[in-house]
């Protein structure tokens, strides 16, 4: 089966979020499933990108609006992921620093709609008039949303239009909502279609890959079904129920490994990891000038109003200003204004708070072998991983009952619980969860015995690769 992802993100070589996480782990995966699957992205001009060889296999010009473009297709030499990687060259849209947001000015891209359309236009030109003959092509979220419309819809993909098509939405936030008449920029196709395109009198590319794709998936089954009872799209995921399916996502559990993980002061397994998490901490604490004989409850991730970030200045404060001994860390970059509260944090509460306000991977990985719990107080989760790594390396996770975290984390107050989590978005739930974490850190029996059992989890891609090749293989025998 030749299965083409097409997406924005893919790690390592371009990462703003856990798309690329997925995108650079499930075509490993599948691959182990006799599916050869490749990535094709977009060529940024990324650290990763610069520092490998590429060969190009494809150019050609392709129509965008009233002219026409330049691109070429390149093939990563070594294939150094573990899969084919393609990336799409197009001079002047992607040969830029920054992802999505342009780090100069902290704004995203004046030409996103071009930059996203041209990228997906290009790769369909090459896998039209190439060899390559694409059984299926997995799109994810709205970057690449307009594929099931294009090849469906526009002339000039005529014959391609019998490839089936999955949707995969990991965050719905996004939709690349743009004024009515930017339609004009796509190859010619029927008018009378162009409600397709439409959703609440705005061209909405998510909206249009949800009603012309064959199958749409989101990342975890909670998520699907929160979608179609709230949220501005919901009665469009209603309405497509019937091809819609939550599949949670799995974890590289190469990259994740606390026995061989690279960025650990000490590595660990199920047996050591009691001696050795806490090398990890004293490390970490020595870095930042925490106290390691506290408990140590960690923020990974985007400083972003859908993650709950917005909560956490004043749940930490709170317990900062009180008599318990307790250490909170932080490790992210996003909205300034909580940039420049958690900087006034770090003066105020000195030996017992740090927030380092930056993306850092490797730090990512010895926070989560030094930490005793790890916080997610997100207001929207559509699977989320770092609950999932956090588990791999019997770190506790604390976090709010949507989506994903609903699918992956039981409350120790339940039946075989293995993490603390609290549902309502207020100050006191998110209390009262840190106050009950802190009991489980006294109980250092229980403490442990939760250690043990979420690091024996498996929350690898083993069962969701399967489905998602169930899938595939319904769709292309259709
Ligand atoms: C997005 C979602 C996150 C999910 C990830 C990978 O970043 O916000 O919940 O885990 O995509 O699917």
């Amino acid at each position: 089966m030749n299965i083409i992802h097409l997406s924005a993100e893919c790690y390592p070589v371009a990462k703003a979020g856990g798309l690329a996480d997925v995108v650079g782990s499930l075509p490993k995966y599948m691959r182990n499933n006799d599916v050869d699957a490749k990535v094709v992205m977009p060529k940024y001009a990324t650290e990763w990108v610069q520092e490998h060889e590429f060969e190009t296999i494809f150019e050609g010009d392709t129509p965008l609006g009233e002219g026409q473009f330049h691109y070429k297709i390149q093939r990563e030499k070594e294939d150094s992921l573990g899969f084919p990687l393609y990336l799409v060259d197009i001079p002047e849209r992607f040969d830029r620093p920054g992802i999505y947001i342009d780090p100069y000015s902290g704004h995203g891209y004046w030409d996103e709609l071009e930059r996203y359309l041209s990228f997906q236009l290009a790769s369909l030109d090459w896998l039209h008039y190439s060899e390559e003959d694409p059984d299926l092509l997995h799109c994810h979220d709205h970057h690449t949303a307009l594929v099931p419309f294009i090849i469906t819809r526009c002339y000039r993909y005529r014959g391609m239009e019998n490839i089936p098509t999955v949707l995969t939405v990991h965050n719905a936030e996004y939709q690349g909502e743009y004024d009515r008449e930017v339609y004009s920029l796509l190859p010619s196709f029927n008018l009378s279609e162009v409600g397709l395109l439409d959703w609440d009198g705005k061209f909405n590319c998510l909206a249009a890959g949800i009603k012309c794709c064959w199958k749409i998936t989101t990342v975890s089954p909670s998520y699907m079904e929160e979608l179609s009872q709230n949220g501005d799209l919901s009665l469009l995921y209603h309405a497509e129920r019937h091809k819609s399916v939550g599949i949670l996502n799995g974890i590289d559990t190469e990259v994740w490994n606390p026995k061989t993980d690279p960025y650990l002061e000490k590595n660990y397994t199920l047996k050591t990891h009691r001696k050795s998490k806490l090398e990890n901490k004293e490390a970490l604490c020595d870095q930042f000038d925490l106290n390691p004989e506290y408990p140590l409850i960690s923020y990974i991730g985007r400083l972003a109003r859908e993650k709950g970030a917005d909560l956490l200045p004043d749940l930490f404060s709170h317990f900062l200003g009180s008599e318990q001994s307790v250490n909170f860390m932080l490790l992210g970059t996003g909205d300034r204004g909580l940039h420049e509260r958690f900087r006034q944090m770090n003066s105020r509460f000195v030996g017992f708070f740090d927030a380092a306000l930056d993306y850092n991977e490797s730090l990512a990985h010895l926070i989560y072998a030094a930490s005793d719990f790890i916080i997610m107080p997100s207001r929207v989760e559509p699977c989320g991983l770092n609950q999932m790594y956090s588990m791999r390396y019997g770190t506790v996770p604390i976090v709010r009952k949507v989506g994903g975290l609903k699918d992956t984390v039981k409350d120790i107050g339940e039946e075989d619980g293995y993490g603390i989590t609290f549902y309502d978005f207020t100050h006191h739930a998110a209390a009262d969860a840190i106050q009950r974490s802190l009991s489980l850190y006294e109980d250092s029996k229980g403490m442990n015995s939760v250690r043990k059992t979420i690091m024996r989890l498996d929350f690898s891609w083993k069962t969701s690769a399967n489905k998602y090749l169930e899938l595939y293989r319904e769709l292309i025998n259709d």
